[in-house]
């Protein structure tokens, strides 16, 4: 495969697939994976804005960096250009899947689908506290590890 384009998408850009990059990309480069790496939302309301402060806090103390992150909404064209568009929930999903072109050859699917633990959704972190910036961390660490064992199985 030529390098694959991953795009993470959740549904404001701040806090989960933003999240979702800044370890895939740490990841990824430690594992020696050629990978282009993007994030959107399904909501167009935080466009512009730099990911969430508690996301960033939460993931620059595992070490992490969000460095150039800017949020923007997913379109048209992200779906003949990204060959994984990786959702967060199933809402964001099926809002893929509804707006997803015929001629689209992208993968979608949920993110949790590379992951070992027994959930499919990483949960919206937004109207909690900051255990659930650590929980998103920890299921996106652990998805990010198999995803990148799949990619390598495929190169
Ligand atoms: P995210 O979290 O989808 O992980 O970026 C959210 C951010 C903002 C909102 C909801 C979820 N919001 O309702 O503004």
């Amino acid at each position: 495969m030529q390098k694959p384009k991953i795009l993470f998408v959740c549904l404001g850009n701040i806090c989960r697939s933003p999240t979702a990059e800044a370890v895939f990309r740490h990841k990824a480069k430690d594992a020696g994976l050629d990978v282009f790496i993007d994030s959107a939302g399904t909501g167009a309301w935080h466009q512009g804005e730099t990911p969430d402060p508690r996301a960033m806090a939460a993931g620059k103390s595992r070490g992490y960096d969000f460095a150039g992150q800017t949020a923007r909404a997913v379109q048209d064209i992200d779906f003949e250009d990204f060959d994984y568009i990786l959702a967060m929930d199933r809402k964001n999903l099926t809002h893929l899947m509804d707006r997803a072109p015929k001629s689209s050859q992208a993968r979608l699917r949920l993110f949790l689908d590379f992951s070992q633990q027994n959930m499919d959704e990483v949960p919206d972190p937004y109207y909690g506290g900051a255990n659930g910036f650590e929980h998103v961390l920890d299921l996106i660490e652990d998805a990010s590890e198999g995803l990148i064992k799949h990619l390598k199985q495929k190169s």
